[in-house]
């Protein structure tokens, strides 16, 4: 590796390999109708469909469903996912897969929906008290014991990328914090992933799962590389994610180029079926590439800005309660982050601006973080975004709290190329502010 990837030249506390996982997946306009065969071949006679409230009575759902049962499996749906789950809701999926006797799962539906199906499967097949299977620090980080039963993931928004990650993430509403299960064993079996769902997206859910595909790619290119990840565990115990690895560069490069071409058509017009199936696409490659490398500071602050949030709500999500969609939370802190990081590693980021239309001729290593941020707050003023944390209602006196909301996420936050404590992590709230 050493010799065409300087980047990634061993040093002598490496670990010498790295390790991907991902499902078999299909890409496709119609692959849904797939899910059948696909079912049958895996030899599955009865499966829980795991859905959300509002897209049980779609399109979406009834093409899978008619599949499965067209080719003889029976199919026990349950509808009631909770959009942005909490380890309550995951444990009531988890009962109802225990209960429903079924050889296997699948999941229609955005990254809650897959995650909460990942969870399901999981306390189902292999039971255990909630908190075992938890990231450490904040649970007991176990290691699956053994297999799952078979997971068909079809995924109806373009951004999580959940459909090929061995990760499930949720709110332990005891903390009020974001924390998750991550194992390969979690990866799905297989993907079915259909373009064609995004015509019934909303463009503020197209805008939102966008950045977070943008910042899932960004997150893997700049994330701490592989051989200088910390406390480097081997073989069967190499984590699922290991930092900035030559795979994950290689895709992330191209989810990026996807996201600098398409992101603004595909939220503008619902009718641009390219550009939104070129997002689908996309959200895949970074899904691949965040899994094998993991995500960090963006990532890490924005469970701080969702969980403290109070009275706000966006057009396409569930109404009634206060609700910050992920990558909207997460994009909120991209361009402070990259001003940041920029300098550890300043060809990296100035490739990332390259990657998403910046103009970067002439530009020189400390002109990375600022190209970077530049074009991000471009695309954020072109999709609609809010103008940093001011506009949901944060200020100077919420740093602290926020500082504070996003300390327990520092298994993601010391994947970043720079270390981080509190005086870096009010700073960078503090710089999150206002962009524009
Ligand atoms: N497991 C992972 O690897 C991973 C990665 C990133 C994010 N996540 C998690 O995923 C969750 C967010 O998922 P998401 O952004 O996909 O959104 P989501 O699943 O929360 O859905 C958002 C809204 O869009 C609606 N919707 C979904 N598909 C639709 C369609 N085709 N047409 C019309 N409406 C549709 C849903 O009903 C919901 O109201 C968060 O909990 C986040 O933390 C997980
Ligand atoms: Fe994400």
């Amino acid at each position: 590796m050493s010799c065409c990837h300087a980047d990634f030249a061993l040093l002598e506390t490496s670990d010498p390999g790295f390790t991907l996982g991902m499902p078999t997946f299909t890409f496709g306009a119609g692959v849904l109708a797939e899910a059948g065969d696909n079912a049958r071949e895996l030899g599955l006679r009865r499966v829980a469909l795991f859905t959300d409230k509002r897209l049980a009575g779609g399109e979406h759902v009834a093409k899978v469903t008619a599949s499965l049962r067209g080719a003889g499996v029976d199919v026990a749906v349950y509808d009631e996912v909770r959009v942005e789950p909490t380890d309550a809701s995951l444990q009531e999926a988890a009962r109802f897969g225990r209960d429903a006797g079924v050889d296997g799962y699948v999941s229609v539906g955005g990254g809650s929906v897959m995650d909460t199906c990942k969870a399901a499967n999981l306390y189902a097949t292999q039971p255990a008290e909630f908190m075992t299977y938890v990231n450490a620090p904040i649970g007991a980080g176990q290691r699956v014991p053994g297999p799952l039963k078979p997971h068909i993931a079809c995924p109806t928004t373009s951004g999580t990328g959940s459909e090929v990650t061995g990760i499930s993430i949720f709110t332990l509403s005891s903390l009020n914090a974001k924390t998750g299960i991550i194992s390969r064993r979690l990866i799905p079996t297989i993907a079915l992933i259909d373009p064609d769902v995004t015509r019934t997206l909303p463009g503020t859910v197209v805008a939102s799962t966008g950045f977070d595909c943008m910042s899932h790619a960004l997150e893997s290119i700049t994330a701490r590389l592989w051989p200088r990840r910390l406390n480097p565990a081997r073989g069967l115990a190499r984590p699922v994610s290991q930092g900035a690895n030559p795979f994950s560069d290689a895709l992330a490069g191209q989810a990026l180029d996807a996201v600098g071409r398409f992101l603004v058509r595909a939220v503008q017009d619902d009718g641009d079926i390219e550009a939104r199936t070129e997002m689908m696409y996309a959200a895949t490659l970074a899904g691949i590439a965040f899994n094998a490398a993991g995500c960090h500071l963006p990532h890490g602050l924005s469970y701080a800005v969702s969980g403290l949030a109070r009275d706000w709500h966006v057009a396409g999500y569930p109404e009634g309660r206060t609700l910050v969609p992920h990558g909207m939370a997460v994009v909120l802190n991209n361009p402070s982050v990259w001003r940041h990081t920029a300098p550890a590693h300043p060809e990296r980021h100035l490739s990332c601006a390259r990657h998403l239309g910046a103009d970067t001729r002439g530009a020189t290593p400390d002109d990375a973080g600022e190209a970077l941020a530049g074009r991000i707050v471009e695309l954020m003023r072109a999709t609609g975004m809010p103008n940093g944390l001011t506009a949901l209602g944060f200020g100077e006196d919420d740093v602290d709290a926020l500082a504070t909301g996003a300390e327990p996420q520092y298994r993601v936050i010391k994947n970043a190329p720079v270390d981080i404590g509190r005086p870096e992590l009010q700073s960078l709230f503090r710089s999150a502010l206002r962009y524009w």
